[in-house]
């Protein structure tokens, strides 16, 4: 998941540094409702606000999985990391580090009544044990005997596992783990080998004039304390983000109704333009299939197939990321996401229009062209009419998939219905309400344009009973 903040209104003028942060890690860097808005906070988040102040350039953050730091480095997505990241040897092959601005100790998180069960690393033999993709924390993990790992992007959705007794222990820093620890979870004995770890600013390789910028800017800050000033107060912003038990789920779709608003009105304006798109592409590629050329005839089938064979979330990801590392076309959210959902309901939307087609009578093509009209003037005012009316409620079907499978785009920072239930669930802590929300108002999304749907479809055939 990333999404884009500013941290002010954005002046054109200014030049802008893109930071890329995990945003599940307080207090390093977290989300957090100020002023009625949701912002990111943290110290990472403080340190790369110095570092834009000193090169007078404006601070643009997102918020993505931790794994996706490395990529999005590499190919120019994001100007800087910073994220608790450490700086390890394997990273070092593929990025740039400045010098250490924190050291962290690793430690391991376990539900309360299992406090006493795990109190060495060789109790945790054999469980199965949450980390976050991407991290040290997993190569540790990997280190205890027999052990299964569930690696997940956000440390968030890790502790919702440890409660739900899907993993039996969690290995996360120790300053991070703070702010995770509530009557139910606990910190346990168990020391993980190594377990100190430093933090340091991940640049793209080469990039030394940026990185002498945030060398410099560190070393002030460590000069009169900063970086423990900066600690210190994100701790306490961060202390304030435990779960508040006697809010229920309306409280939660009433309070963060502009969220859910905002989202709808992403996800209708990504549908629609997917479905339009989509529909077009559709077409187009319906009429090469029936083309008099084999080539074309080819060209078209193995469009329809390569796009029904592979996972949208896949083709998602090569529009977003593949394009952006192979060809350096940074697409934004929005354009991916509308370019994803036309080309892949595009590929069904033709194998439903061929099936119209194919189910109208042969005898009226042959009607057409003994009237004397072209094989293409017969093709679009006698056969696709009649075969458009016929697969309306296959085509109906598909919008309503589309508004579902939008949900999709939310991994890549669209801002849509999903990706508001996933950030409201960064704020709150509430691990299923924010969901149960979008899940309802999906329903009444899709419930209502059925019911529209319904109403076109008996309109239409109204006039086949006259
Ligand atoms: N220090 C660890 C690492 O580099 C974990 C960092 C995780 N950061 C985050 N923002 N979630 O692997």
């Amino acid at each position: 998941m990333s999404s884009v903040y500013a941290t002010d209104a954005v002046d054109n003028s200014k030049k802008t540094l893109v930071l890329g942060t995990s945003a599940d890690f307080p207090p390093y860097e977290f989300h957090k409702t100020i002023d009625g808005k949701d912002q990111i906070v943290g110290f990472d988040i403080e340190i790369a606000k110095a570092i834009a102040k000193k090169m007078d350039a404006e601070l643009v953050i997102e918020d993505m999985g931790f794994d996706s730091m490395l990529p999005a480095l590499q190919s120019g997505r994001v100007d800087l990391v910073i994220s608790g990241m450490t700086p390890t040897e394997e990273r070092r092959q593929s990025i740039d580090f400045s010098d250490p601005y924190y050291k962290a100790r690793q430690v391991v998180l376990v539900r309360s009544e299992d406090s006493d069960k795990y109190q060495t690393m060789t109790d945790l033999e054999g469980t199965t044990i949450g980390v976050q993709k991407g991290s040290i924390q997993e190569e540790i993990a990997l280190g205890v005997k027999n052990a299964s790992l569930v690696s997940l992007d956000k440390i968030g959705d890790i502790v919702l596992q440890l409660e739900t007794k899907r993993v039996d222990a969690l290995i996360v820093e120790d300053t991070v783990a703070k702010g995770y620890l509530n009557d139910k979870i606990v910190l346990s004995d168990a020391v993980p080998m190594d377990s100190e770890s430093e933090a340091a600013i991940g640049v793209a390789k080469g990039n030394t004039e940026l990185l002498n910028v945030i060398n410099a800017t560190l070393a002030e800050l460590k000069q009169d304390d900063g970086i423990t000033k900066m600690v210190e107060e994100a701790s306490f912003l961060a202390s304030g983000n435990a779960p508040d038990k006697d809010r229920n789920i309306f409280d939660i779709a009433y309070e963060y109704r502009h969220y859910y608003a905002k989202g709808i009105g992403y996800t209708l304006m990504l549908s629609a333009l997917g479905v339009i798109f989509g529909f077009l592409i559709g077409l187009i590629i319906t009429l090469i299939r029936m083309s008099g050329m084999r080539v074309l005839r080819w060209i078209g089938t193995a469009y329809v197939e390569v796009l029904r064979g592979t996972p949208m979330l896949v083709q998602l990801m090569i529009i977003h990321y593949g394009l952006a590392l192979v060809f350096g076309v940074n697409l934004s959210p929005l354009q991916s996401g509308v370019i994803t959902l036309s080309i892949n309901s595009s590929a069904y939307l033709a194998e439903i229009f061929r099936a119209g087609i194919q189910g109208v009578d042969k005898g009226q093509m042959e009607a057409a062209r003994s009237l004397g009209m072209t094989r293409s003037a017969a093709l679009r005012h006698i056969i696709l009419p009649q075969a458009l009316k016929t697969v309306l409620p296959a085509i109906g079907n598909e919008f309503i998939t589309i508004i579902k499978e939008s949900s999709i785009i939310s991994v890549i920072g669209m801002a849509d219905i999903m990706y508001q239930a996933n950030a409201i669930r960064n704020i709150t802590y509430e691990g299923l309400s924010p969901y149960i929300i979008a899940a309802a108002i999906y329903f009444i999304l899709t419930f209502m344009l059925s019911k529209l749907l319904g109403l076109f479809e008996r309109k239409l055939s109204a006039s086949d009973k006259r």
